[in-house]
């Protein structure tokens, strides 16, 4: 017995969980390969593919099944290095999925942010970096395509600084770029790693010098490019703080390595460092309670649900990030929402190229159950125990139309379809108050196409849309004493008001102007962006 826990403290201890983020383009999908390359996971390179949604492909809907099958397939990588589990969470670049990759973002221990040494910090990143903040997740930063022209490295950090708001420390510094590109200066185990040949496009293992002072590293550089190191490197020492794992595990500090995913340089610093640095799974908040990853009685919650791919078999996928005490097949929790025991007998571990069926998953593991509709977002399940996990909050759509059946016939069809779509996060549904009328709410336009083509191929069922004017979704709480406020703002926006699927109280606002009027008019009502407050 004694034994047995010791190595259920050993299995949290060696999980590392995290995503990496980024603006599309700035060379995810190349990191995670060359990550796994170093796990051993994959072979080669090419094995992982990209699931951006490509400019064209926004009206070819075989290519969103396409992205959509990948997706599936990438959601979860896992991998080992050096004893280490290493779990990759796969979060969507296309800003018409943020929603997508805030959820994700709920279930990672911690990040790694990419970012192009050309283009600097884009607006993608700045919006996932601003979530990743909100709730204190360590972060890395990877500055990516060195091989290329960029702009100067002190430039870059100061800019990361001013847009992400983050405090960096470089722990790897480069020597020199673009076409002068000749290596990285690691400053997390002090040593030079050189580029071979004229290619740029391999690391010699051999030439890894160890300090700037060794006469191998001038004679491979040039003296006026060990100068300029030289300098950068004090200059280093003297303007940024000293790496600290606290302030980094606190949110309080980020450190920064330099690299290039395509040739493979860097990589392996920041990898090493990675695990030596990032947190294993996290104790988590919930309404009642901080849950410890430690504690025996299992918990975990559903942060994702992905739809079969097969539409003559409707299950879908949910996946659970297992926050406490661990997950067994065939042992019955309970769903808390629901009220009841489910077991599985067939819950999914992820690998790179595969998944498979697993008796046991640990704090930090994320499990992939059949679900025939039990499951929405945000459901926790227990060894019994109410608790209800915070943080999945619906942010308010940025595209609205009113949703219509297009076939009297097949209503039920329709329910059920927009039912399930919008448990699975696709997007959000709103009832008006007043008519009953249904009003889709999408980050991106191209949900709609998404969501019309799966109705019908999924459910059978037909929609149309009709256009309606919404800037914003919030959701009102009357504040203490705000009763009067309420009831004359509910006469007056009768129109605008409407139910989230929760039943949440939204009001429905046509301008940024409207709101700001509403919001003075009635002090006594709060209008909330997210439906978490
Ligand atoms: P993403 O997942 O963040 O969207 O980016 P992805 O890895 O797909 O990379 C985007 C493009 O940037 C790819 O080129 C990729 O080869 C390139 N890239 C990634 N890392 C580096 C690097 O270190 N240096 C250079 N020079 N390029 C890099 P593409 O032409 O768009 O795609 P592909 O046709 O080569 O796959």
């Amino acid at each position: 017995m004694y034994f047995c826990h010791m190595s259920f403290l050993d299995e949290i201890a060696r999980r590392r969980t995290f995503g990496i983020i980024s603006h599309p383009d700035a060379g995810k999908t190349t990191l995670t390969e060359k990550l796994l390359l170093f796990g051993g996971a994959i072979q080669e390179a090419g094995a992982v593919k990209s699931n951006k949604i490509k400019k064209a492909a926004t009206s070819d809907f075989m290519e969103i099944e396409r992205q959509r099958g990948i997706s599936v397939a990438t959601s979860v990588l896992a991998f080992l290095y050096k004893d280490k589990k290493i779990n990759i969470l796969d979060t969507p670049g296309h800003k018409d999925f943020a929603e997508d990759t805030y959820r994700t973002l709920t279930a990672v221990d911690s990040v790694i942010v990419v970012i192009d040494v050309a283009k600097g910090v884009e607006a993608q990143t700045e919006k996932l970096v601003e979530v990743c903040r909100m709730r204190n997740i360590p972060i890395i930063v990877f500055i990516n395509k060195l091989d290329r022209e960029g702009k100067d490295a002190f430039d870059l950090l100061d800019e990361v600084e001013q847009k992400l708001g983050l405090t960096t420390v470089p722990l790897s510094f480069p020597i020199g770029m673009g076409y002068d590109f000749q290596g990285i200066y690691n400053l997390w185990n002090e040593n030079i790693r050189l580029f071979e040949g004229e290619q740029k496009t391999t690391i010699s293992q051999s030439n890894l010098i160890e300090n700037i002072d060794d006469p191998a590293l001038e004679k491979a550089i040039g003296s006026s490019a060990k100068e300029t190191l030289a300098e950068e490197l004090e200059l280093v020492r003297e303007v940024y703080p000293r790496f600290n794992q606290e302030a980094y595990l606190a949110g309080d500090q980020q450190p920064v390595f330099f690299g290039s995913a395509l040739n493979n340089f860097g990589v392996q610093e920041l990898l090493d460092c990675f695990v030596d640095i990032a947190p294993p799974p996290l104790a988590k908040d919930s309404e009642e309670r901080t849950i410890a990853p430690d504690e025996d009685a299992f918990s975990g919650f559903v942060f994702k649900i992905h739809a079969n791919m097969d539409p003559k078999h409707r299950d879908r996928l949910a996946f659970v990030k297992i926050v406490s005490g661990t997950f067994t097949r065939n042992v019955p929790y309970l769903h808390v929402r629901l009220k009841k025991k489910l077991k599985f007998s067939s819950p999914n571990a992820f690998f790179a190229d595969k998944k498979e069926i697993v008796d046991i998953s640990y704090p930090g593991d994320i499990v992939g159950l059949h679900d025939t509709g039990n499951f929405k977002i945000g459901d926790t399940l227990t060894s019994g125990e109410q608790i209800h996990f915070r943080g999945i909050p619906s942010f308010s759509p940025e595209h609205f139309r009113y949703i219509n059946n297009a076939d009297p016939m097949k209503a039920k069809q329709l329910n059920k379809g927009i039912d399930q779509l919008m448990d699975e996060g696709v997007a959000q549904l709103f009832t008006l108050e007043l008519n009953g009328r249904k009003v889709v709410g999408t980050v991106g336009a191209l949900q709609f196409d998404v969501i019309q083509y799966r109705l019908e191929h999924e459910y059978g069922a037909s929609c149309t849309y009709e256009n309606l004017n919404v800037h914003k979704a919030c959701w009102v709480e009357v504040k203490a004493g705000g009763e009067e406020d309420f009831a004359g703002f509910k006469q007056t926006k009768a129109k605008f008001l409407a139910k989230d699927k929760q039943g949440q109280l939204v009001y429905l606002t046509d301008s940024a102007f409207s709101l700001q009027m509403t919001q003075s008019k009635y002090p006594g009502v709060i209008f909330h962006a997210t439906s978490e407050f």
